[in-house]
């Protein structure tokens, strides 16, 4: 399963780009950078040799074509996001002919993902936490879509996002997902368990105690 990092924090890249294989950012995360979108996007596409998803803001499908367009002039590797929706997949189905690779986002059901791999989305992203939080079963939702997708030999692949803990990591890969994207604060944490500190310890004591 490809890693990616769910941040647009230069900072938080920088120190993961060794480790991730691409990268998600949507409006909220870059609206918290505080520098201009374009410019965000270009540097992260020095950082990491991999997908970058950038996410056109318009309604319309024109207008999303129009911000597509300029958002693939960034960089080779960047991803345009493009919402779930009716007019957001006429925009999809138009940037998989013009070669533009696309993430459809905000899909919440089986169905929406069986439309963007239709459309000829490159990737599709389940937020599994905001489900969770209305008392759904994201990681249930990966499933049904992992299912449908095999059933008929779709390409798209699947990015698991609305990561909130380790757990839907590792769901994700007992799923088989192709990429789970993932904030920085949890990909840390991933490294971590407390019986590989305490065994560490424990090494080091010994090994302090051993005479030489
Ligand atoms: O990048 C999309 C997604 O991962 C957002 O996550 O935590 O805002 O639901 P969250």
């Amino acid at each position: 399963m490809k890693l990616f990092i769910d941040t647009a924090n230069l900072a938080e890249i920088r120190e993961m780009a060794w480790l991730v294989d691409g990268v998600t950012t949507n409006p909220s995360l870059v609206a918290v950078e505080k520098r201009p979108f374009r410019e965000v996007i270009a540097e992260i596409c020095t950082l990491v040799q991999g997908p970058v998803s950038a996410e056109a803001t318009a309604l319309d499908t024109d207008g999303m074509l129009a911000e597509a367009r300029e958002l693939a002039k960034i960089h080779k590797n960047v991803v345009v996001k493009v919402p779930m929706t009716l007019a957001g997949m006429k925009a999809v189905q138009r940037l998989a002919e013009e070669g533009i690779p696309t993430n459809a986002t905000l899909a919440f059901s089986a169905n929406q993902a069986l439309l963007a791999a239709k459309c000829g989305a490159t990737y599709v992203s389940p937020f599994v936490g905001r489900i969770d939080d209305v008392g759904g079963d994201g990681m249930e939702l990966v499933s049904q879509i992992l299912e449908v997708y095999e059933a008929y030999a779709f390409p798209t692949e699947v990015i698991v996002a609305s990561v909130r803990h380790p757990q839907h990591v590792l769901q994700a890969a007992l799923l088989g997902a192709d990429i789970a994207t993932v904030p920085y604060a949890i990909l840390k944490r991933l490294f971590d368990h407390p019986l590989t500190d305490a065994g560490i310890e424990r090494f080091l004591k010994d090994w302090k105690g051993m005479p030489r």
